[in-house]
């Protein structure tokens, strides 16, 4: 691969790995990133956004990155990945003394130190190299905020299977980041039990009739579904189905509230809040996340990428064309990929770049 012509994001989720490679075309606009392949894999091997299968996230990622490959006509060495958001959070809180160090800071590093390991143990069987690490909240941000959105203040949710990442940004920098251990899957098992199906049969409802706020659905709606039991079909109103998902999404963005008012900028998100995440395709989100964090909120699709950017048009997305845009900003900076010996320096880098470098 020519350096720096091409850049690779690579997101390892709960439910899927993504892979995308873009051309980055340095032109006198200041260049602009294409986005020439794209693969995805269900993922197995994560619970809660953390590796627990090497094995099987080893699996995964090798098929998406294969089908990325495919797809872009290159073969890819380098990639740039996530980590997630929770484990910086007392970091950020308390307003990036990043150089003063202190045992917290040293405890927190010592979390995204082994996670990083993890993630490199996995990537290193797959035949790849780590370029550098994002914050996955910054890289979401990076893809569906505007910098006026960052600027005057904005609450960013990312709502993705295992997992609901929280960031806040004021005056162009992330100033909050957190995780909620609860997500999509949630919701499909709530659904599950409360009808009594199959994660299949509730999956499957979720997506395609699902709603997260049951006074958007009319009274004479109805769905069919199919119970465990393997009795023939019975006809609900789909009303019902909403009953299921509404207290859950209610919940969820109930505790991030809760977080925001304890990081204390509760009152400075004039921009609103911005869901995204594959959870938050749900109809009636964007209504439900208004009615909770009482500011406008809007779905948030990726931004800023040419190419093939219909393929990644989804919220789903949203973490991986961050990634991208990351490896794309940082590419030219980026000297030496992150190795076994070097991964505590490079964490630490990191960081500092997180929150000094990136907007
Ligand atoms: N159309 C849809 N309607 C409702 N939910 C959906 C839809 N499409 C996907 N989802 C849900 O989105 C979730 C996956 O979201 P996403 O792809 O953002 O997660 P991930 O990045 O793999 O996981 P994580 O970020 O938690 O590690 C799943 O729970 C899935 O059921
Ligand atoms: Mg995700």
């Amino acid at each position: 691969m020519p350096k720096n012509n091409f850049v690779v994001g690579l997101d390892l989720g709960t439910t899927k790995t993504c892979c995308l490679v873009g051309k980055f075309e340095d032109d006198d606009s200041g260049g602009s990133l294409q986005i020439i392949g794209m693969g995805s894999a269900p993922s197995a091997g994560l619970r809660r956004g953390v590796i627990v299968d090497s094995d099987a996230t080893v699996d995964s990622l090798i098929r998406a990155v294969e089908e990325a490959e495919l797809m872009a006509g290159v073969k890819v060495s380098t990639v740039y990945t996530g980590m997630a958001g929770g484990l910086v959070q007392p970091r950020i809180s308390e307003g990036f003394g990043i150089d003063q160090g202190g045992l917290e800071v040293e405890g927190n590093l010592q979390g995204m130190v082994s996670s990083a390991e993890t993630i490199i143990q996995c990537t290193t069987r797959a035949g790849l190299e780590v370029a550098e690490f994002c914050l996955e909240p910054i890289a979401s941000g990076e893809s569906v905020l505007s910098s006026q959105e960052k600027q005057v203040g904005a609450l960013l949710v990312d709502l993705g299977g295992g997992t609901s990442d929280i960031a806040i940004f004021k005056d162009g920098v992330i100033v909050h980041a957190g995780v909620l251990p609860l997500g999509g899957h949630q919701i499909t098992n709530d659904i599950a039990l409360g009808l009594r199906l199959t994660q299949v049969e509730a999956e499957r409802l979720k997506v395609r009739r699902g709603c997260a706020l049951r006074a958007l659905v009319k009274a004479d709606e109805t769905i069919e579904v199919t119970g465990v039991s393997g009795k023939g079909p019975r006809v609900l109103s789909r009303q019902v189905l909403a009953e299921m998902i509404e207290p859950r999404v209610d919940e969820i963005f109930t505790l991030i509230q809760r977080e925001v008012i304890k990081s204390g900028f509760q009152g400075l998100l004039s921009a609103g809040v911005v869901i995204t995440g594959g959870a938050t395709l749900l109809e009636g989100m964007p209504e439900l996340a208004e009615w909770v964090f009482e500011i406008p909120a809007r779905r948030g699709f990726p931004q800023g990428v040419g190419g093939l950017r219909n393929v990644v048009n989804s919220p789903r997305y949203a973490t991986v064309v961050g990634l991208l845009k990351y490896g794309a900003r940082n590419s030219s900076r980026t000297r030496s990929p992150v190795r076994e010996r070097n991964i505590y320096d490079k964490v630490r880098g990191s960081m500092r770049t997180w929150i000094k470098d990136l907007f």
